[in-house]
């Protein structure tokens, strides 16, 4: 009791209330684009949480597993299901894996990065995971089982090789053509899987970097591509790649997946979703824009066209939105506002104290009074928020407003970058026709990270800013 008074004195408690839902507990409208960066709310109205996911195909539609989230604590929450048709729109369809009584994967563990693939030799969901302890002290790879996609998934402890447990922390999947399955470790280490995945028969390759965390691969033609991180815990770094034309390697190590300096888009790749269409297979990098202590409110996705060619592979040009259609595999571009609302007009309003921009950086109006916000209004059907994300930035409050004052959404919004970058950092679902008003203010922190080594992490402040509102008629 004295701990959650104490809690609740600290305000910590008020986090734990779901941070982004709408009024009904129904969403007000659709998306039609692939948003990076911006908090993706379910049918329900609540945030996709599924971090360190990967995508399972079955029949026309896509499966999403993920780490589900509490914020403030780092500990297992378990993993969620959601489903689409379109990659846009999610479906919450079950949590597949729950928190267990107790033991690995029980109250105050971790669990990370699950993964599922289908035996075809039993026909079989196989989810992979990496369990470990609250501290990092106790990895190994686990795995559960499924007779239906969704689950509910039973925990069947470590995977075995040669009778012992795998004790790596980052790991991945990867299925390939011909039906095998394979696990794919940090430092760059692959097993390759029984015929019923539930234990591994051989170890096809052996770790080839350091670090090398969060290990996703896919194979174009008779090219594997081998992609991953650097060891920065929650922070983001320019993720790298290998390719070989074997699994036992060589691999050949081949360069930033981003364009030096952009620290992958700002994320950390999970996975690799090939969409195989009629006309166009599209490699969808999969990424995660990590935001410890505020993982379930704040943490976003970041999921980017690949550019796949001989061999090499890239994502030059960042989309905050875009399209893919999933019957032809190809990519199109996101919407296109009709009008920009800017700091100088009148429907914006600041509250507090604010400043512009320092010279050389992006334009835009950014606070440190802990008691600021703003509020635009807007007539049309859609709005982006563009922020400047920066090294202070921090935990913004959003809310979207009706006519009659009536609350349609709310969300926690993360505006840290460890370089200044301009991007959305809120999307309104489609609306109805009308007239709206955004309201943002200032929560007072930014994200942080303690490594074991105890270095500290993330933001230096707690700064919100404000650029631009993009409106859709
Ligand atoms: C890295 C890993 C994550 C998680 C964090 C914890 O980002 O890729 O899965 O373990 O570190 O610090």
């Amino acid at each position: 009791m004295a701990v959650l008074l104490n809690l609740l004195r600290a305000g910590v408690l008020l986090s734990l209330v779901p941070l982004a839902h709408p009024v009904s507990g129904q969403m007000p409208g659709r998306y039609d684009a692939i948003h990076t960066g911006t908090p993706w709310l379910d049918q329900r109205g609540l945030p996709v949480s599924a971090h360190g996911a990967g995508i399972i195909k079955d029949g026309d539609t896509y499966y999403l597993f993920g780490e589900a989230h509490q914020d403030m604590t780092n500990a297992f929450a378990g993993f969620n299901c959601y489903s689409s048709t379109d990659l846009v729109n999610w479906q919450f369809e079950s949590v597949a894996l729950p928190v267990q009584q107790s033991g690995p994967l029980g109250p105050e563990t971790v669990g990370e990065r699950p993964k599922v693939m289908r035996s075809p030799a039993t026909g079989e969901y196989v989810m992979f995971m990496h369990a470990d302890a609250i501290d990092y002290r106790g990895q190994f790879v686990g795995y559960a089982t499924a007779s239906t996609i969704t689950g509910p998934y039973t925990f069947q402890g470590p995977l075995l090789f040669d009778g012992k447990p795998i004790r790596k922390w980052d790991m991945g999947t990867f299925q390939d053509k011909d039906g095998a399955g394979y696990v794919l470790l940090h430092g760059g280490d692959i097993y390759r899987l029984a015929d019923d995945y539930r234990s591994v028969r051989a170890q096809v390759n052996e770790a080839m970097a350091h670090g090398f965390e969060s290990p996703a691969m896919f194979r174009q033609g008779d090219t594997y591509y081998f992609l991953g991180s650097n060891l920065t815990g929650w922070e983001r770094n320019d993720n790298y790649y290998f390719t070989a034309t074997a699994l036992e390697g060589p691999w050949t190590r081949q360069g930033f997946i981003a364009p030096e300096g952009t620290l992958t888009w700002n994320s950390q790749v999970t996975f690799v979703l090939p969409i195989e269409g009629t006309r166009e297979t599209t490699y969808m990098f999969m990424g995660d824009r990590w935001s410890f202590p505020r993982q379930a409110s704040a943490a976003s996705y970041v999921w980017q066209p690949l550019i796949v060619d001989g061999g090499r592979l890239s994502m030059p040009h960042f989309r905050d939105a875009w399209r893919v259609d999933t019957r032809t595999g190809l990519v199109g571009s996101g919407p296109v506002a009709g009008a920009t609302i800017t700091a100088d007009d009148p429907r914006v309003r600041f509250a507090g104290s604010w400043r512009q921009a320092a010279e050389g950086e992006p334009a835009h109006h950014v606070t440190v009074d802990k008691n600021a916000a703003f509020s635009v209004t807007f007539t049309g059907t859609q709005a982006s928020l563009y922020s400047v994300a920066r090294p202070d930035g921090g935990y913004a409050h959003v809310t979207l407003t009706d006519q009659q004052g009536a609350q349609v959404l709310s969300a926690t919004i993360d505006m840290y970058s460890k370089y200044p970058v301009s991007s959305a950092k809120f999307v309104t679902p489609l609306l109805p026709p009308g007239t709206y008003t955004l309201n943002a203010s200032v929560v007072g922190d930014g994200w942080y990270w303690v490594n074991k080594a105890g270095e500290r992490s993330g933001s230096q402040g707690h700064a919100i800013s404000f650029q631009r509102l993009e409106v859709r008629d």
